[in-house]
């Protein structure tokens, strides 16, 4: 395993027509980060880089993280451990694994070794006592937190605002608040920095976000958007997710809806309010996660329609 590996090509962007940016006299591109790499897409790889970087330096030979069964992290980490070679550990919120749910199937494929706990011992996960203790079980491991979001994950993120074409407005879906404080962190003082929330109540996400972006606490040009979480995270409107068909369909943007899903339709919502100023450069990141469509599928909650719209 060299640096060297960790360098993938960056991803496109990608300017998208509608009927309604025309109107409204916006420019939107997406920075096409779902197609960063075949494999290990969207901020999970953004977040995921400088620790496996870290993980060299620190001369351990294992990862080990914290992961819902269906999670896009999980997916990631599967597939960075299998591309790299490296022994992967992930504490599991159970109490159960389901054997074919399709993203456990995947991690099961890439060899991970899956320890699941009941829910109340999941809930410890960011506790720095429950932290210590799982160090202590497992030495050679390198231990990542739930979503990646830590110190490490700022300098992948620093890439990705890097990589950002000249904006007024910058926005992101927002679940643990890293991909959010990433961007803060390092888009110009002249970009506004949205996050939109896909929890609810998600107000507390902002101590977190000045927690990894120090910087963030002093800086006025973003905000964390509450109000578009349709339902909580994890659940979604049937609106939405025609939202998310039409995109797919007339903007050949394809989103899933509960986290890219809940960022343009929050945007389209805002376009309609006239909440951006005139003639403004919105620039959105896709964070990826349409691995997710599938275990959407497998417990029925979306149709098989989207497959036929492909
Ligand atoms: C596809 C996708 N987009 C956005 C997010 C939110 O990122 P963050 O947790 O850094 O706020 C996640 C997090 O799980 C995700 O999987």
């Amino acid at each position: 395993m060299s640096f060297k590996q960790f360098n993938f090509p960056e991803s496109p962007l990608q300017l998208i027509e509608h009927p309604l940016l025309t109107q409204k006299k916006m420019t939107l591109t997406v920075k096409r980060d779902d197609l960063l790499h075949p494999h290990i897409a969207g901020n999970k790889w953004r977040k995921l880089k400088y620790n496996l970087i870290a993980m060299q330096q620190q001369k351990k030979t294992a990862l080990l993280t914290f992961s819902g069964p269906f999670s896009n992290h999980l997916y990631a980490v599967s597939m960075a451990c299998k591309l790299f070679g490296i022994e992967g550990h992930v504490i599991i919120r159970g109490p159960h694994l389901d054997e074919q749910n399709p993203t456990i199937r995947m991690a099961r494929a890439c060899g991970l070794n899956l320890h699941a706990v009941d829910r109340a011992t999941y809930r410890l996960r960011n506790q720095a006592d429950y932290f210590h203790e799982i160090q202590k079980q497992f030495p050679h491991c390198y231990l990542i937190p739930e979503g990646g979001s830590n110190q490490h994950a700022m300098l992948g993120l620093e890439e990705l605002a890097q990589s950002l074409p000249k904006s007024d407005y910058v926005m992101c879906a927002t679940g643990s608040g890293g991909t959010l404080a990433g961007l803060i962190n390092s888009c110009p003082d002249t970009t506004s920095v949205i996050g939109i929330a896909v929890l609810k109540q998600a107000e507390y996400l902002t101590d977190d976000i000045i927690r990894l972006a120090p910087k963030a606490g002093k800086k006025s040009n973003w905000q964390l958007m509450c109000d578009f979480h349709d339902g909580g995270y994890g659940q979604f409107s049937s609106a939405l997710w025609r939202f998310c068909q039409m995109m797919r369909k007339e903007c050949l943007l394809p989103l899933e809806p509960i986290y890219t899903g809940k960022l343009f339709y929050a945007l389209w919502q805002l376009l309609e309010q006239d909440f951006f100023e005139p003639d403004s450069h919105i620039t959105t990141i896709h964070t990826g996660g349409l691995q997710g469509l599938d275990g959407l599928r497998y417990r029925n909650l979306i149709s098989h329609e989207l497959k036929l719209l492909q």
